[in-house]
This record gives C-alpha cells, sequence and structure tokens, in this order.
C-alpha cells in the first residue's frame, strides 16, 4: 500500500512530500526533535557547515562550530533536502522527506523560520537578509532547542531521519552539503 502525504506549507512550490512505503503504519503526531549526529557531505566546499554537537547541562545542547562561506549565498542557487527514513527492515530508506527549492536563500530563510533568527544572533551572521556576504560564522553556542521553530510540519511520522541538505546550482553540481541524523519522538517520550 503507498500513503502519499503532501504538505503545502506556504504556496505553489513549498512542498514537503512523504512517501510512506516503507511504514505503513508509521504513526503520525506532534513531535519532539532528537538531534543525534551532524556531519558534512561531499560537495566543492564554497559553503562549509563545519558544525558538531555539544552537551552544555543535562537538558541542553548545543550546537557549535562554523559557516564558511566562500561565494555569497543568494537566489541564484538551488536547496534540496532528502530525508532518508531508518527501516527496521531495510535500513535507511531514501526519499522520506523531498523539499527542493530554488532561489536557496531566500527559502532557506523561509524554511527555518524564526530558527533563522537564532542562527543569524548565534553564528553573528552579518545580516538576516540574503545574500550571506563571504566570511566564517562562528557560533556562540546554539540551543539545538531553537532549531524545532522552523516551519517544517509540526505534525510527522515518528522515527530516525537522515537529513541530507544540499545548496546546488543549476547544473546539479553540489556546493555545500551537510547530513543531520535525528529522531522525532512523542512529546512525552524520553530520548534513547
Ligand atoms: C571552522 O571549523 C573547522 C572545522 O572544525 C575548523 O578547522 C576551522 O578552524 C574553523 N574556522 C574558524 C575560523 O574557526
Ligand atoms: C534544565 O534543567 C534545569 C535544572 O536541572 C532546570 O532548572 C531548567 O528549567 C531545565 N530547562 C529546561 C528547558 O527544561
Ligand atoms: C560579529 O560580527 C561583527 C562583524 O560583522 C564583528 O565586528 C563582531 O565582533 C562579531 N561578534 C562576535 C561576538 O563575534
Amino acid at each position: 500500500m503507498i500513503i502519499k502525504k503532501v504538505f503545502v506549507l506556504f504556496e505553489f512550490f513549498y512542498l514537503v512530500e512523504s512517501n510512506t512505503i516503507f511504514l505503513p503504519n508509521l504513526p503520525l503526531g506532534e513531535y519532539r526533535t532528537v538531534f543525534e549526529r551532524v556531519f558534512p557531505c561531499k560537495s566543492t566546499n564554497t559553503f562549509q557547515a563545519n558544525l558538531y554537537f555539544s552537551k552544555k547541562t543535562s537538558n541542553i545542547t548545543e550546537m557549535k562550530g562554523n559557516f564558511t562561506v566562500l561565494k555569497p549565498l543568494d537566489d541564484s542557487y538551488t536547496f534540496d533536502i532528502n530525508g532518508a527514513s531508518w527501516s527496521l527492515t531495510g535500513g535507511w530508506k531514501p526519499n522520506a522527506v523531498v523539499y527542493i527549492a530554488k532561489n536557496a536563500c531566500s527559502n532557506m530563510k523561509i524554511f527555518f523560520g524564526s530558527a533563522w533568527n537564532s542562527l543569524k544572533e548565534n553564528f553573528n551572521f552579518s545580516s538576516y537578509n540574503c545574500p550571506i556576504s563571504p566570511g566564517t560564522y562562528i557560533s556562540s553556542g546554539m540551543d539545538l532547542k531553537k532549531i524545532e521553530h522552523h516551519n517544517f510540519p509540526k505534525v510527522y511520522f515518528y522515527g530516525r531521519y537522515k537529513l541530507t541538505m544540499k545548496i546546488k546550482d543549476l547544473e546539479n553540481n553540489v556546493h555545500g552539503c551537510c547530513i543531520f541524523e535525528l529522531s522525532l519522538i512523542r512529546p512525552w517520550e524520553k530520548p534513547i
């Protein structure tokens, strides 16, 4: 059985699509995000996300590191997210979440919503606005809970995800790439 859910976030092309072929009975609901790992993937390194998670107290984990931007990050690029979902029977299944948006910089701002403001403050971007100028932006330590203030649907399928975020040009060359591994859990659940 194929269940197809399409979440329309804002307007015509802000679609987050989820093909739940792999776990037909995967429950859905409001969730809390447990961030597990972040690491870079293959790109020309024009846009580098040198990030790591660091536990500050028993209930606060921070995102630290830096964004190193070698060329203006503007709307000539495409912002591409592909989320694989962990299946107990078959490992990582790609295309559980697919989000592809032209005008990368503007759409990253829209995707991250008020989390973008936190990123701006914590990494000391020169401006809220696009483009992001070349530079190295160093985190003073951003509480991961602030990333949850994004514009992704607040109700989703529980489970483990591997989100690959890419900045591509029109020829599909990847200029920046990083992977977040995370779990969406029920609000009252404890992370394992
Ligand atoms: C940015 O992070 C990378 C990887 O951790 C590190 O090698 C580099 O020195 C950092 N840059 C600055 C300016 O802190
Ligand atoms: C984190 O824990 C401290 C003490 O352990 C508590 O005072 C604080 O309210 C907690 N913060 C959150 C966001 O749960
Ligand atoms: C933030 O960036 C500005 C330059 O854009 C710099 O003058 C300032 O020292 C930076 N602040 C921190 C805390 O790194």
